[in-house]
């Protein structure tokens, strides 16, 4: 089976001075993570599409489905967990107390506030984790990437052909997503700020999938004013049709 997990479980303190966590604010009509949602709505090969939410923004989440009319009964909503692996693990620790889970299983899990996702990214996701067990989605680095630890002074400049920047989706074969994660140390888990990083501490290969440029997350007010500036070029290009 094939599932998806859209991940909602943040607070967004850096977007700063807003009523509500991002995901929640109003990108043209209708909200950023209803944007995505309908993303993944529209892919007919997710069993199930799991939506993970803030414990204290499950009824507001649950509301927004309603006013926005998403009726798809596949949607299943969620609790979040204190940090983004545990929100990231609600969908596969449901999977496994259901006891439906086979060993072929994957997730494709994506952050809510990557609005703008694309159908080929979805499918590339889909096909390269049922044949690879593990998929991050990148684009070539844009800007040339400076390493230092100590923030004053250089340590590296690495090839920026050899380097990428990491957007989602991220997918997992779920039963080894859970093993694996099971099996690290508390100090690696502590240390975990990405998914697919579970992975890497085990040793195991991850497929790249091209992600595209325009599939920018909304950390920040910026992003959030280039997001709306996205939505209305979107908007005009289809009424000018
Ligand atoms: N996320 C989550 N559970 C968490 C933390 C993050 O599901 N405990 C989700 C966010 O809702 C978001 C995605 O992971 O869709 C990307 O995370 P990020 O932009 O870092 O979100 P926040 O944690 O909300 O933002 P900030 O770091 O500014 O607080």
């Amino acid at each position: 089976m094939i599932y998806a997990e859209i991940l909602a479980g943040g607070i967004g303190s850096r977007m700063g001075n807003v009523n509500m966590p991002k995901q929640f604010l109003k990108l043209g009509d209708k909200p950023i993570i209803i944007h995505t949602i309908e993303k993944f709505v529209l892919n007919n090969r997710f069993e199930k599409i799991f939506v993970v939410v803030h414990p204290e923004w499950l009824a507001h989440a649950k509301s927004l489905l309603k006013t926005y009319s998403i009726k798809d009964e596949r949607i299943l909503i969620l609790s979040g967990g204190t940090d983004r692996n545990e929100s990231l693990l609600a969908g596969p620790r449901y999977l496994k107390e259901q006891g439906t889970l086979s060993a072929k299983d994957v997730i494709i899990t994506h952050d809510s506030v990557r609005p703008f996702i694309t159908h080929r990214i979805i499918e590339e996701n889909i096909e390269g984790v049922l044949e690879y067990d593990a998929v991050d989605t990148v684009i070539n680095a844009i800007d040339t990437i400076v390493a230092s630890t100590d923030g004053d002074f250089i340590e590296s400049i690495p090839n920026r052909d050899h380097m990428f920047q990491g957007q989602t989706p991220q997918s997992f074969n779920v039963e080894k997503l859970i093993n694996l994660y099971d099996n690290l140390s508390e100090e690696d888990k502590a240390i975990l700020s990405d998914g697919c990083k579970v992975f890497i501490l085990s040793g195991e290969k991850i497929k790249l999938v091209e992600g595209e440029v325009s599939n920018i997350k909304v950390t920040n007010p910026y992003d959030f004013n280039v997001a709306n500036h996205m939505i209305e070029g979107a908007t005009n290009d289809k009424s000018s049709l």
